[in-house]
């Protein structure tokens, strides 16, 4: 069974996918049953690199921001997503190699965010 709004990985194709509407059935891509991600939070030095950090920008939205972490070619944040911990609002910004890795979104209260590093994979908050 899925739960709104995880996130699951093929890990022979790379593929994922997120679940918008929860269902009983099991993820399967390239005839493998699809990875769960789950968000890395630890204190180590790398996840200083990859938290998403929010603040309040001008009057009525928050920025998401992980400035910290390069934006290269070979190694960028891939998205970026904000949500409120009701998951009644979704947010996400795919990001390219050389943008700054920041999302500005429409102020609410509660808000969750995670992102996605090609190689480090997905850091920040979870729902649990
Ligand atoms: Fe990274």
């Amino acid at each position: 069974m899925t739960k709104k709004l995880e996130l699951y990985k093929c890990e022979i194709c790379g593929n994922i996918a997120e679940i918008i509407m929860e269902g009983q059935g099991e993820l399967v891509c390239c005839g493998e049953p699809m990875k769960l991600l789950t968000e890395q939070k630890n204190s180590t030095e790398i996840s200083e690199k990859h938290m998403p950090e929010i603040s309040d920008f001008k009057e009525n939205h928050k920025k998401i921001s992980v400035d910290k972490h390069p934006m290269l070619p070979d190694h960028y944040i891939e998205f970026i997503e904000v949500f409120s911990k009701n998951k009644n609002e979704h947010y996400l910004k795919y990001l390219l190699p050389d943008e700054k890795p920041e999302f500005i979104v429409p102020k609410s209260d509660n808000l969750l965010a995670r992102e996605f590093c090609n190689i480090h994979g997905l850091w920040g908050n979870s729902f649990k």
